[in-house]
């Protein structure tokens, strides 16, 4: 056990009022249904709120429900997942679908739903507390930051993030955090988005101003304190931009584990931490006797733990070599492969 932290917690019926004037319109607000709300979380831990609008919007007009999902080919749930970035999330989302179909609705508690693939403490909190009024709180990014304000908490994130977490869960010893906790939990959210922002907060307008340490001490722009970030590994590759005699594409689909696992993409080298040459790439090409063209530049891609660096080989053929297939106009074509067809000027729409 560590030793025990004297904090008295603001009030949370202070921030609920708060909330109840300020809150933002979200799309997902007011909804009940557990399959949207849990979409809605997905999507929300990879992609600004501003993005995941649109795109929330257009996920559910094709999968409307958590059976629609469920039954639905993956290589359809890839392709509206393009762009969105963390396709493990993805191929978690299509796969915990099926769990909940098969069991015929969603476990209705936080232990039950993080059973299914995919789903942490973080998602499985949230989607108990706002969709099935569960007395628990899920903690993000903001609820930390608030956290580490309110209680100037000065060890560096992530060492401090279990005594945040704990901090945090005293809320829900709060009668009115208890009687509304999606509620709780959304107020947090926005307080952490809108007043309780990284860089500038805006502490005049914040409800919990009076009882927050770190302003108090005028040090609530410095905290969160956070380790420093180690360097990411930068893996290199080069890939193939072959083109049949009608101008067609050749992709093929990566293996459904790993790196952007079940997405289509230009045939390559492997990816690895040495920069390739040309000559050492050739043997990887997917087809023999091709007079390759090197594309300038290279398509960089920041992914959480790594950097990717590729390059591209342009080629023609008469006929794509077996073991490729023509790029579909809707294929879920991962992001770095989108910014190495724009390498080539081939570009896409
Ligand atoms: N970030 C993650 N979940 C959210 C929600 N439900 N509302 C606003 N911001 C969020």
């Amino acid at each position: 056990m560590s030793e025990p932290f004297a904090f008295t917690l603001p009030p949370a019926a202070a921030l609920l009022a708060w909330y109840a004037r300020q809150k933002r319109e979200l799309p997902w607000r007011g909804e009940t249904d557990p399959y949207r709300i849990w979409l809605s979380e997905v999507m929300l831990q990879q992609t600004t709120v501003a993005s995941v609008g649109p795109r929330y919007a257009r996920f559910l007009a094709r999968f409307p429900d958590v059976g629609a999902l469920a039954r639905a080919p993956w290589p359809e749930v890839a392709e509206e997942w393009a762009g969105l970035g963390y396709y493990a999330r993805a191929r978690n989302l299509h796969a915990a679908a099926q769990a909940v179909a098969a069991r015929g609705g969603f476990p209705r508690d936080a232990e039950g739903l993080r059973e299914l693939p995919g789903i942490g403490a973080y998602t499985s909190a949230a989607v108990a507390a706002i969709a099935f009024g569960q007395p628990v709180l899920p903690v993000d990014g903001n609820v930390e930051r608030v956290m580490a304000r309110l209680a100037a908490i000065d060890t560096p994130l992530p060492a401090a993030r279990p005594l945040l977490a704990r901090l945090a869960g005293g809320f829900m010893a709060d009668a009115a955090a208890r009687a509304a906790p999606g509620d709780f939990a959304q107020a947090l959210f926005d307080l952490g988005a809108t007043i309780c922002t990284p860089r500038n907060p805006a502490c005049a307008l914040c409800p919990w101003m009076a009882e927050c340490r770190a302003r108090k001490q005028g040090i609530q722009a410095e905290l969160p304190v956070k380790a420093p970030k180690r360097a990411r590994l930068v893996l290199h590759g080069i890939h193939f931009l072959l083109r049949d005699a009608r101008g067609a594409i050749g992709v093929r689909l990566r293996p459904a584990e790993g790196l952007f696992g079940g997405m289509w993409e230009l045939p390559g080298t492997p990816w690895r931490e040495a920069p390739w040459s040309v000559a050492d790439a050739l043997p990887h090409a997917p087809a023999p006797g091709v007079n390759w063209r090197e594309a300038e530049g290279v398509a960089s891609h920041g992914l959480t733990h790594r950097e990717l660096s590729l390059g591209l080989l342009v080629g023609r053929v008469a006929e794509l070599p077996p073991g490729l297939s023509p790029l579909g106009a809707e294929a879920g074509l991962a992001t770095v492969m989108r910014k190495l067809l724009a390498l080539s000027g081939a570009g896409e729409s």
